[in-house]
């Protein structure tokens, strides 16, 4: 198999849209500077696509272009495969099929990764092949070759990331234009930030499959998508960040990944961020993964987290360790995968933000308060505006128990004065 210095590493490439048109695009750019630079030549040898006839950025030579996905896995002519169609089935076979050739694989797909993740690690070690993924986790920026290496001897705390573009920028748009969630999404959607079909990325799931894939890799335990506590931005409305904003906070969707004494917690939600925050300043559509451990202290990456050229430039830097590797006849070491138990979001604790509309006569704040009391949340500030004949109240808790805000919560819409309870968010990175 040493293909170092000798006749090209032949790369069967599985896909050729966004990011796999890109990919043979750089690999025809990049050749010559990545043969110097590293002794490895790649040449695309084989690409599997759905529709042949379909128009392409990129041109192929005949014979290169097949439907026949399956024949490219067990083609012994061919030395890495590149997964970059997506979803579950073909891939998930493809993926397994080439393993089992003996072929170091590379995919960006994340939906496969935080479902079955563990069978195709498992297919890889019993392989003794690689199975690389960097471009499965907020696309172009280097985060897991970071976490598996540079920072193995790393005791890691929590890894925090805004790791879905689309959903950065919509809450970019309401908090910097002041947009409605509907006319931000819309503005997204006419940039081709926003598929016409949103759930996946507004509700949370995009984030939640990543933070799967992070709380794997940062931690060495077993987590699939369905473990990640999840809630999506759907329900923000521009009042909420508005508020936030007064109080020195910007809203952002995070997938947190946190290890609490032997234990995992792995949660995306909407969360108010102080402004001087790291996380605060990541604008737009950009993406950025805040990385907090014993000795390295803070640390952030920050780049793109989508796009077809920046995502194949992940793809494209798996590629060349992996022909590396096949050269000198070694590879990457496989992630320990160990059990732990997921903490679920009840026994978590965070400080929290609220608004309620209330009635506005006196005695109102006292029975509202006790029931943060009777709850065990402390206020740590309560704001009142007037609304007519109502009030607004904006309160931000102590550290509390999710269990008991959800108590308080329940307690609240139980109560006459009580017209409307709003969002409630969780504040992190303040105490
Ligand atoms: N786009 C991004 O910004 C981004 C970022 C990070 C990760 N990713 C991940 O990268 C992967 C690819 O995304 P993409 O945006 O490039 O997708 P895409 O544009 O939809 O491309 C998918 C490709 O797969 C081909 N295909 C579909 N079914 C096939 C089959 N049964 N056999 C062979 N080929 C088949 C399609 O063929 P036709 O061209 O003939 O239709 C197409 O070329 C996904 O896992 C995605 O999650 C994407």
């Amino acid at each position: 198999m040493g293909r170092v210095n000798g006749s090209p590493v032949k790369v069967g490439l599985l896909g050729c849209g966004n990011v796999g048109a890109a990919l043979v695009r750089l690999i025809d750019e990049q050749a010559d500077a990545i043969a110097a630079r590293t002794a490895v030549r790649l040449e695309v040898a084989r690409v599997a696509v759905h529709s042949p006839a379909k128009e392409r950025p990129v041109d192929f030579e005949p014979g290169i272009l097949t439907t026949d996905a399956e024949s490219i896995v067990t083609d012994p002519a061919i030395d890495v495969v590149v997964e970059v169609i997506g979803g579950i089935e073909p891939a998930r076979t493809l993926i397994r099929s080439a393993l089992e050739a003996g072929k170091p694989v590379v995919t960006a797909n994340k939906e496969l990764l935080a479902n079955v993740g563990s069978e195709l690690h498992d297919a890889a070690a019993d392989a003794g092949v690689e199975l690389l993924f960097e471009a499965a986790v907020a696309g172009a920026i280097p985060l897991i070759r970071p976490l598996r290496q540079s920072l193995a001897g790393e005791r890691l705390r929590r890894v925090m990331g805004i790791v879905n573009g689309t959903t950065n920028f919509i809450l970019t748009r309401m908090t910097e234009r002041g947009s409605s969630f509907q006319e931000a999404l819309a503005e997204a959607q006419t940039l081709g930030l926003a598929e016409r079909d949103p759930t996946a990325d507004v509700e949370g799931f995009d984030a939640g499959a990543k933070a799967a894939i992070i709380a794997s890799v940062a931690f060495g335990v077993r987590v699939v998508a369905g473990d990640v506590y999840r809630e999506g931005i759907s329900s923000i409305t521009a009042a909420d960040i508005a508020f936030a904003r007064r109080l020195g906070y910007v809203v952002k969707l995070l997938a947190i990944v946190e290890s609490i004494d032997d234990e995992i917690a792995v949660r995306v939600h909407p969360a108010m961020v102080p402004v001087d925050h790291p996380l605060a300043t990541v604008r737009e559509s950009f993406n950025a993964v805040f990385i907090e451990g014993d000795a390295v202290g803070e640390l952030m990456l920050y780049g793109r987290g989508a796009g077809g050229r920046p995502t194949a430039s992940a793809v494209l830097g798996d590629l060349i360790d992996a022909a590396a590797n096949l050269g000198r006849g070694t590879r990457t070491a496989p992630n320990e995968i160990a059990k732990a138990r997921i903490r679920p979001i009840d026994e978590l604790s965070s400080q929290y933000y609220l608004n309620l509309e209330v009635a506005d006569r006196p005695g109102v704040l006292a029975a509202v308060a006790g029931v943060f009391g009777a709850h065990d949340v402390s206020i740590k500030t309560a704001e009142q505006e007037g609304l007519g004949d109502e009030a607004r109240l904006i309160f931000i808790t102590h550290t509390a128990r999710e269990r008991d805000m959800q108590a308080t919560l329940h307690g609240l819409h139980a109560l006459d004065v009580v017209d409307r309870v709003g969002t409630l968010l969780r504040v992190i990175g303040g105490e």
